[in-house]
């Protein structure tokens, strides 16, 4: 039986392979991540430094927040909402990733869910302004256009006009340097990253398949995008 990058025949991740991408998240990594990835690996390695992630949540998070995939929770610490009082969903598969950054961000009292961005999402009756997806899709696995399940995850939650954004590290990309691509290949071998194939076209496709306002830039070998979901004009 031919098994594809998903860890199944059939394309559908498995448990093991979604387990992988949430692995590298544990208490330790998560101690250095700020610095270690966020601040070394981003800028020297990726060349994409987390000011610019920073600044496209500045720019794009509105006052009802949907963050998937949080990690530290450090762009929600460090960004400013539109409001003092924004009403903020975290989710994660990892309850560790979620207990972190619910305790970093506990003035804006979060609230979390523990679930598979890949699957349809429970959050019960809530609309959201903005969802954010910074680093999480070079994490999921599958080629893009089966990650793209992320997007429709969160349709059912959006408000008119509300912001989707977020960056991913591309791995089918001429701006590779030796460096990125051995990091990335190795990351790839652990199942930690699945993005030997993603490219921004692609991205840029599945995104004008479902939203509008499409925005595509790059830094280095990451991707920064943004859309709005249709609706009436603000
Ligand atoms: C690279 S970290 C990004 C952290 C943060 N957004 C940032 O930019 O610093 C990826 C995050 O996605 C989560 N994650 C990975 N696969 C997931 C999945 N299938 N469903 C939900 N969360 C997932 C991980 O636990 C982790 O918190």
């Amino acid at each position: 039986m031919e098994f594809d990058e998903s860890g199944s025949h059939d394309g559908t991740p498995t448990e093991a392979r979604l387990r992988a991408g949430i692995e590298p998240y544990h208490r330790r990594m998560l101690a250095v991540y700020d610095w270690l990835v966020l601040g070394l690996v981003c800028r020297w390695v990726w060349r994409c430094p987390r000011s610019k992630m920073l600044a496209q949540y500045n720019s794009h998070v509105g006052a009802r927040h949907l963050d998937l995939g949080p990690g530290t929770g450090w762009f929600l610490d460090e960004c400013r909402f539109p409001t003092a009082n924004p009403a903020i969903t975290l989710v994660d598969l990892s309850d560790g990733v979620l207990a972190g950054t619910a305790r970093r961000i506990s003035r804006y009292r979060p609230v979390t869910r523990t679930a598979n961005v890949l699957e349809p999402l429970d959050l019960g009756a809530v609309q959201f302004d903005s969802v954010g997806m910074n680093f999480l899709l070079h994490c999921l696995p599958g080629p893009l256009d089966r990650k793209a399940a992320v997007f429709d995850s969160v349709i059912p939650y959006l408000a008119d006009n509300a912001r989707i954004f977020g960056s991913t590290v591309l791995g089918a990309d001429e701006r590779h340097t030796a460096v990125s691509r051995a990091l990335q290949r190795r990351l790839n071998r652990a199942d930690s990253f699945s993005n030997e194939t993603d490219r921004a076209e692609d991205l840029a496709r599945a995104l004008a398949a479902r939203f509008t306002e499409v925005e595509i830039s790059r830094s280095g070998v990451v991707c920064l995008f943004a859309a709005r979901y249709p609706g009436g004009v603000s």
